[in-house]
């Protein structure tokens, strides 16, 4: 552990936990300073989905000039501390950010922050100039995970609820694909939806009746697999596409939004924060919006997906964590609730 003087400190943050490498510098003081991203969707669209060894590689080539251009965009020589995501995630990706903060960390002569991918999902409204206070309730809802979280306080979580089979963003992108539309799908299929009926189809809403908090979307994604297939036999597949679309989606954003709202109501919550890539997802931001009689937040749209911003800014919140750099870590799963209150 290093002691962690309480006066202005610039963070930098490093994502590489999946397909996208982000990187941000982030001031306790003057909060956002740059930030920049690169997307790899192009080089795995081919294959249908991430190739772990291709995100590696592109990570490696990609991460320094990021660094360099946030590095020259702030007119900064040298951060006072870094932050990465050391899990969840592909360790091979993981690896490359975690061997990269801690080079520059050796090389700077600073600390580095180990950092929750999913915390940063989870932190990333902090970085709006309206943050939520605590306690809230968290819906996380990404490629890897659906998660309902009792947040009391930073590092206090527990997890309501979650996923039994599919996240919600992966049946997006599974239901996309059924669809015809390209990966990642989820913004492909939310836009042809917005052409389609969505009472056309009268898809399951999983669970929605049951008292437990866990989520489940294979059957969802069944359902709409037999619709078109069905649709496909008949010969109507061109013209039904939006509004199975339409139909998919309501029923996956009605589903979460009565789960959120129950849980908040169960646990005595008046704020619900919205994050991870589906809280990009228009509808759902509008249907929680209205519906629960509480506060929302959300990260601006860019920040859903994952960005470096996040990193840096959970690393901001957890400087009591911060370790002398040289000890590279990286871990494919990592429990959410193990994380505890920062310096502990
Ligand atoms: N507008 C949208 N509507 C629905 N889904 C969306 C939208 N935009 C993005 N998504 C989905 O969000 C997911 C990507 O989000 P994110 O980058 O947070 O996930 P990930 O990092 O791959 O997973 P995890 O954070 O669980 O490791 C994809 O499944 C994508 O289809
Ligand atoms: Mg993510």
């Amino acid at each position: 552990m290093v002691t962690v003087p309480p006066f202005s400190m610039l963070i930098l943050g490093i994502e590489t936990s999946c397909d996208e490498t982000g990187v941000a510098l982030y001031c306790t003081e003057r909060g956002l300073l740059a930030e920049a991203l690169h997307s790899q969707v192009d080089l795995h669209a081919v294959y249908g989905g991430v190739v772990p060894e291709i995100a590696s590689r592109d990570h490696v080539r990609m991460l320094l000039p990021l660094i360099q251009r946030v590095m020259d965009e702030a007119a900064i020589e040298k951060p006072d501390a870094i932050a990465y995501t050391a899990g969840p995630g592909l360790v091979g990706a993981l690896m490359v950010g975690g061997g990269m903060a801690n080079g520059l960390g050796l090389a700077w002569d600073c600390p580095v922050i180990p950092v929750h991918h999913m915390e940063g999902h989870l932190l990333a409204p902090m970085l709006e100039d309206e943050p939520p206070a605590y306690p809230f309730l968290a819906l996380l809802v990404s490629g890897g995970h659906s998660m309902l979280i009792r947040v009391r306080s930073l590092g206090d979580y527990r997890v309501l609820g979650t996923t039994l089979d599919d996240a919600v963003g992966e049946a997006f992108d599974k239901t996309a694909k059924l669809l015809g539309l390209g990966y990642p799908g989820g913004p492909a299929l939310a836009k042809l939806a917005e052409t389609g009926d969505e009472t056309a189809y009268d898809f399951p809403r999983p669970m929605v009746n049951k008292p437990t908090m866990d989520f489940s979307f294979s059957g969802l994604k069944t359902a709409v697999m037999l619709e078109v297939r069905k649709a496909e036999t008949e010969g109507r597949l061109e013209e039904s596409r939006a509004d199975l679309a339409a139909s998919f989606q309501r029923a996956a954003v009605d589903t979460l939004v009565a789960k959120s709202i129950r849980a908040a109501r169960a646990e005595g919550l008046e704020r619900i924060v919205v994050a991870g890539g589906v809280g990009a997802n228009k509808l759902l931001r509008k249907e929680i919006a209205d519906r629960f009689d509480g506060e929302v937040y959300y990260p601006r749209l860019a920040f859903c997906t994952d960005n470096g911003a996040m990193i840096a800014v959970a690393g901001a919140l957890r400087l009591a964590d911060a370790a002398t750099a040289g000890q590279i870590r990286a871990r494919a799963r990592w429990s959410l609730e193990s994380l505890g209150i920062p310096g502990r």
